[in-house]
């Protein structure tokens, strides 16, 4: 089966879960904020995050049933990125997923509620027993997550992009938001799936190493395709970075040079991968979907 094939059967059973998930809290969840959450939760998006979970956990022998808790969580906590990012205090979307944001359906309350939910949600399952037999298991993957998506990872990131309109940050910068930003949820699923298949500390290296350069390429072919991509292709607005004044890589490599780094970080990702041998050939096609991806 070819990558996109194996990732599009993958994410439809991230659906199923991520649904069950609903289900279970929806005759407590007062309305909008159910809609609201099942709106930014359910149909649409690649599912890239959870996929690595599973995917990274598969190489050291855990079955995909004793992963999709934890993957399902990261999702949660990714949906609950995307709705806060597109309000309009941050970058102002009403497009995503092919789809009005949550915002525009809901009002910003509701999203900012559901963005919170999202949230909790995400540690709630981590912490449930459902998710992992050990608890030790479970702490480590709330303890990463909540690392990842902090202050000093995706939360802190967002913060530097927002700023990066008035304070014009050096290439070096632009590097570290977006490696808060984005990289560190990549790199985070990566060491859930080492975290869930109880791995030595030198192959949880390695992949935390392949997700940080995974991360770092996600971001320039997002980056990238805000500027060349058709919001048809993507479901969500293009040509926003530049109009806004965000700071990208392609600012300041161009639009080819961007290309040749996003080659060299998802080359530099399939190297950390090398002792794995045939066992990480799923994330190497990860690395080249997204090298090529245009969506
Ligand atoms: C978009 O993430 C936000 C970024 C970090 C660039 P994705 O491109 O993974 O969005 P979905 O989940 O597929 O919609
Ligand atoms: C978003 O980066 C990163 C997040 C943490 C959500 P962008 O603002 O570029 O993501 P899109 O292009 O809106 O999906
Ligand atoms: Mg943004
Ligand atoms: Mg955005
Ligand atoms: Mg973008």
């Amino acid at each position: 089966m070819d990558f996109e094939a194996e990732l599009k059967a993958t994410a439809k059973r991230i659906d199923e879960q991520l649904a069950a998930i609903i289900a279970a809290i929806e005759a407590e969840t007062p309305e909008p904020l159910l809609s609201a959450m099942r709106h930014a939760l359910l149909g649409g998006g690649k599912r890239l995050r959870p996929f690595l979970v599973i995917a990274s956990a598969a190489m050291f022998g855990t079955a995909e049933s004793q992963a999709m808790r934890a993957a399902a969580a990261l999702e949660c906590l990714h949906c609950y990125s995307l709705v806060h990012d597109d309000l309009p205090a941050m970058d102002d979307d009403a497009l995503r997923r092919g789809r009005p944001t949550v915002h525009v359906v809901y009002g910003e309350a509701a999203a900012i509620l559901a963005g919170d939910a999202l949230l909790t949600l995400a540690f709630e399952i981590l912490a449930d027993p459902l998710t992992f037999a050990d608890p030790l298991v479970r702490a480590e993957l709330a303890l990463d997550l909540a690392r990842a998506a902090g202050s000093r990872g995706m939360a802190g990131g967002q913060m530097l992009d927002l700023s990066a309109g008035l304070t014009e940050p050096s290439q070096a910068e632009t590097m570290r938001m977006q490696h808060m930003k984005t990289g560190c949820l990549i790199e985070h699923a990566c060491a859930a799936g080492a975290i869930l298949g109880r791995a030595g500390e030198p192959d949880r290296d390695r992949l935390r190493r392949y997700g940080a350069a995974l991360g770092a390429a996600f971001q320039i072919a997002d980056d990238l395709l805000d500027r060349e991509a058709s919001e048809a292709e993507l479901g969500k607005a293009t040509g926003k970075d530049l109009e806004a004044g965000k700071a990208t890589l392609v600012d300041f490599l161009g639009i080819e040079g961007a290309r040749e780094h996003l080659a060299a970080l998802t080359d530099e990702a399939c190297d950390s991968l090398a002792p794995f041998g045939e066992r990480a050939a799923l994330l190497r096609g990860a690395a080249r979907f997204v090298r090529d991806r245009r969506h």
